[in-house]
């Protein structure tokens, strides 16, 4: 089997790291190569080699030249922010290459930006690449679709204090799940403490009893897990569209 190409956007962050750390065991490595490690202009790590930082046996140094590595990459991980994602998306627009956005914090406007670049090119747009929590949301929307009409439906998302967006692109996305299965708008609450990884509940409460669905991640890997397996399972789609973490894990078959 051929090695998938995979080139990580906002590589010597806390998320893109994680992807670097987990493409250097034998499982991953044997599945994927990594040819390129895109940091800012500004990144302390700019042309520093990439084995300083991760367990990676390569030659690859830190880079702010996208274009420079598009060529060589099959999937593109972005792993950065919402404001160098435009970015990313025009270039991967026009070099056609798949696009997983793990970055999150989009407005309206980018988000449409986005969904237009998906007609041409297949994009997996996944603000939360857990395994757990897109279960959860699974969960969530059958229990929204089950609760009575007046059901109090909230969200409460605890995450580290670095995190720069609120509320989080989980806990939006849960939102939206919700909203779709109910047409009612739950409120979210955001707590930023201490170096939390990322907590998410759901309370359903109706009259006399109340339902707590809650997602707790302890280890940033499991991020970098989801990411990968979006990366396997984008590769192999020849078709344009906009996709989510529910196409990647199946959850949308019977
Ligand atoms: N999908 C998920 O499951 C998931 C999980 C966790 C976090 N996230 C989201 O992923 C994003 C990153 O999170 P994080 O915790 O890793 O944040 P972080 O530690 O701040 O990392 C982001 C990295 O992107 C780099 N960057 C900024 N602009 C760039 C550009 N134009 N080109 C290349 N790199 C650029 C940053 O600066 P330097 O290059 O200067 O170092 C930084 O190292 C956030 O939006 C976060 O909410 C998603």
């Amino acid at each position: 089997m051929e090695k998938i190409n995979i080139c990580v956007i906002g590589a010597a962050g806390r998320l893109g790291l994680c992807v670097l750390k987990a493409l250097s065991q034998p499982e991953f490595a044997a599945q994927f190569n990594l040819v390129g490690a895109i940091v800012s202009s500004q990144s302390a790590c700019r042309d520093k080699p990439v084995a300083l930082l991760s367990a990676l046996r390569t030659k690859l140094l830190f880079s702010e030249n996208l274009q420079a590595h598009l060529d060589q990459t099959d999937v593109i991980i972005d792993c950065a922010s919402a404001e160098s994602t435009l970015q990313t998306l025009a270039l991967a627009k026009a070099a056609q290459k798949k696009l997983i956005i793990c970055a999150t914090g989009f407005n309206a406007e980018q988000l449409n930006q986005i969904k237009q670049a998906a007609k041409t090119l297949p994009i997996v747009f996944a603000p939360n690449t857990s395994i757990g929590l897109n279960l959860t949301n699974a969960v969530a929307k059958w229990l929204g679709s089950k609760t009575p009409d007046h059901t109090d439906i909230q969200i409460i998302e605890t995450h580290h204090v670095h995190k720069k967006d609120a509320p989080s692109g989980a806990a939006k996305q849960l939102a939206e799940t919700v909203f779709e299965a109910t047409d009612a708008h739950p409120s979210i609450t955001s707590l930023r403490i201490g170096e939390t990884v990322g907590e998410h509940t759901l309370l359903f409460t109706l009259n006399g009893e109340q339902i707590q669905l809650t997602h707790k991640a302890f280890d940033r890997s499991i991020f970098a897990l989801g990411a990968l397996r979006a990366a396997t399972w984008v590769n192999q789609l020849n078709k344009p569209g906009y996709y989510t973490m529910d196409d990647v894990l199946l959850l949308n078959e019977k």
